[in-house]
């Protein structure tokens, strides 16, 4: 029998998880959202039988759903999540997993103690050649990776003015936030180590410059709130003696939008990075895979060729959640390493405003 789905928030990322459980044989059976029409027209051009204006009101009328995906601004993710997997219902939930690290660990309580999978969506590292360097990794070619550089540098990325995404109360914060995907790969290529000190700095220096706009995000709220900060730098120790370097950005005055994770490790070097063709356009991005080894008293670069996603590994991610229910896949991250990424987030965020390093 396909396992029965229903999502939460049809906004953006929507189409995404929708095309991700169908392609793993899924049946998406509702969608709520709180914007009836939004249900609606989704609902509607993809032949899903039911719309609902909450969670609350999807489960009570959809008894037999195996799973929920939400996708809704970040402040909800907690109190949904948590509702899903009380209800019985195994989750798969938009990146970031919560606000911060304290509801995080609430969040995992309640899952252990459901039994139930809960994956967040991650989807950089479902990307072809995020798992091609992968396999290079866990197949002993890499070694330890002592040291690495996460960068989400946009130049002019702003997802909109006094929106949710730059509502602190709503989104948890700005770029720190949001472009979480390359601390979390470089996390994930480290094999997730606890971290151990971390200083950091963040600026809002154009937060109230419309030059600085993104041609994607949300439209513009003339009243709303914009309280987030616009870039961040930060460097990073772990009790393994590994250590990283974060520079994320929604507005920064860089040369252009980097999104790449570069290690160094004991037996190879290795860079993965995805160059938009014209900025924030995924069709025409290059996507890139390199090692950096030395052979027989030469230094060589490998160059890994990946099959191209347009998605960012955004569907594959969605199929990945069906497929660990299935029994056929491993889960592409799991709470626990949630919850390590949202202290390092916490920890970027304390030491930009005590402006001093912070013990974890
Ligand atoms: N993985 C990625 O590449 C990626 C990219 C963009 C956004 N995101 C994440 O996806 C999430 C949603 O972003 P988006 O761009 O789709 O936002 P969006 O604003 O386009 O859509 C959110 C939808 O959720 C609905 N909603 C809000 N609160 C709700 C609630 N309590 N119950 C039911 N519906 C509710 C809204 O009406 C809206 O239709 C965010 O957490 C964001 O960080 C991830």
């Amino acid at each position: 029998m396909a396992i029965k789905i229903g999502i939460v928030g049809a906004g953006g990322m929507a189409r995404y998880h929708y095309e991700g459980f169908v392609k793993a044989g899924a049946h998406v059976a509702a969608i709520a959202d709180m914007n009836a029409k939004g249900a609606e027209v989704f609902a509607a051009s993809r032949g899903i039988q039911n719309t609902y204006p909450s969670l609350t009101d999807m489960l009570k009328n959809e008894k037999e759903l195996d799973a929920v995906s939400i996708i809704t601004p970040n402040k909800f993710h907690k109190p949904l999540i948590i509702e899903a997997l009380n209800a019985g219902k195994h989750v798969f939930c938009e990146k970031p997993p919560a606000l911060n690290a304290v509801e995080m660990a609430e969040i995992l309580e309640v899952q252990k103690s459901s039994g139930k999978k809960l994956l967040f969506d991650f989807n950089n590292r479902a990307r072809p050649e995020s798992q091609a360097m992968m396999q290079y990794i866990q197949a002993g070619r890499v070694g330890k990776i002592h040291s690495a550089q996460a960068c989400w540098i946009r130049r002019a990325g702003i997802p909109g003015f006094g929106g949710w995404f730059t509502t602190k109360a709503l989104s948890g914060g700005g770029p720190v936030i949001d472009l979480l995907h390359m601390i979390d790969l470089a996390l994930y290529f480290m094999n997730y180590p606890e971290p151990a000190y971390l200083l950091g700095v963040t600026y809002n220096t154009f937060m109230d410059n419309k030059a600085f706009k993104g041609p994607w995000g949300i439209p513009d709220s003339a009243n709303g709130v914009n309280d987030v900060e616009s870039a961040c730098h930060a460097m990073l120790t772990f009790k393994t003696g590994q250590c990283l370097f974060i520079r994320n950005s929604w507005a920064e005055l860089n040369e252009r939008e980097i999104v790449s994770v570069v290690f160094q490790g004991e037996k190879a070097g290795g860079k993965v990075e995805r160059l938009f063709g014209t900025d924030g356009i995924d069709e025409t991005s290059i996507d890139t895979c390199k090692i950096f080894v030395e052979e027989y008293g030469r230094q060589v670069d490998l160059a890994i060729t990946a099959v191209p996603d347009e998605t960012m590994g955004r569907v594959s991610a969605a199929a990945n959640f069906i497929e660990t229910l299935q029994g056929a896949a491993k889960p592409l991250n799991t709470p626990e390493e949630a919850l390590i990424l949202m202290k390092i987030i916490d920890g970027i965020y304390k030491s930009a405003e005590t402006k001093k390093p912070v013990e974890f």
